[in-house]
């Protein structure tokens, strides 16, 4: 780490453990693991299929209670915490990506990036405008009256971060966003999650188990068997060689001209791949 002030972990695990039980058999899917993630960090959990990387992506953000052991946000200890003071703790400081988008189909993308900002007591057109300003980030303010249905995959999973990042959390968490998604459109979404992460100084803790893509982090959790077997801070120039290798050539003003000359924008999506 160069030089400046000595960052602090805004997450951090004690001893943490989750066993599941499936009839009779137990599935012990993290085993003791202790782990701390600093302020602002661009953390992606790597690991094999299997190895527990979304189980512990849910007990950091809170989704499901450890069996064992402790989980901190800030000074929180959230495995402590009731549902419901958990609820409200995830609505006031957390931010979700999901890879399945997760968007209420009904909803247009302006209403379904603003759907935070209710929970939060903010006025109906206080939060459209500000989803409004979030979708423009993302390159989608054209797409605003959509329904998901009329958007790409690249697209709804923009549409999905934009509704991360619209109620300002601390911490965002996101189990393999672009696992639905082509290789070219997945870069796409990785470099507006760094960018919107470094713009807003957003700790992000990201499951991919694509290795070009945690090469960009700035920390990178390797899980093996449930264990933590590394946790590595990658230098600023090995990082910026590898953001800059992964995004050379591509085009990044997607949702702009790109977009509209397309008729689309993200390309094929939906690649079918399975995670
Ligand atoms: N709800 C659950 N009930 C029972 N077993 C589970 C559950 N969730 C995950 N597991 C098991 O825990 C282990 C880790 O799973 P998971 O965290 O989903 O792995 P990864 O995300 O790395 O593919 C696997 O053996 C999986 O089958
Ligand atoms: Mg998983």
């Amino acid at each position: 780490m160069k030089g400046g002030a000595p960052l602090a972990p805004i997450i951090r695990t004690e001893h943490l453990r989750k066993v599941y039980a499936v009839g009779k058999e137990r599935v012990v899917a993290l085993n003791d693991v202790d782990l701390s993630i600093e302020k602002g960090e661009f953390c992606c959990i790597v690991g094999q299929s299997g190895s527990g990387k979304s189980t512990l992506l849910n007990q950091l953000a809170g989704l499901e209670k450890p069996t064992r052991g402790k989980v901190f946000i800030g000074r929180h200890e959230i495995s402590a915490m009731s549902e419901t003071d958990l609820a409200r703790f995830r609505q006031a400081h957390l931010g979700f990506i999901f890879q399945s988008y997760n968007l209420l189909p009904t909803m247009t993308a302006a209403e379904n990036v603003a759907l935070p900002l209710m929970f939060k007591g903010v006025d109906k057109n206080t939060r459209l405008a500000l989803a409004r300003k979030e979708l423009k980030s993302m390159g989608l303010l054209g797409r605003a009256n959509h329904l998901p249905t009329e958007m790409s995959g690249g697209q709804q999973q923009r549409v999905g971060i934009a509704r991360a990042f619209v109620s300002n959390p601390k911490v965002i968490f996101a189990d393999e966003p672009t696992g639905n998604l082509d290789s070219t459109t997945s870069k796409q979404v990785l470099y507006r999650m760094l960018e919107l992460s470094k713009n807003q100084q957003v700790t992000f803790v990201m499951v991919t188990h694509e290795p070009e893509l945690a090469r960009c982090a700035d920390r990178i959790v390797t899980i093996l068997d449930g264990k933590v077997q590394s946790s590595v801070v990658q230098d600023e120039e090995t990082r910026r060689r590898n953001r800059e290798e992964l995004f050379a050539g591509l085009d990044l003003t997607i949702g702009g001209k790109a977009a509209k000359e397309k008729g689309g924008g993200g390309g094929k999506t939906e690649a079918g791949r399975a995670s």
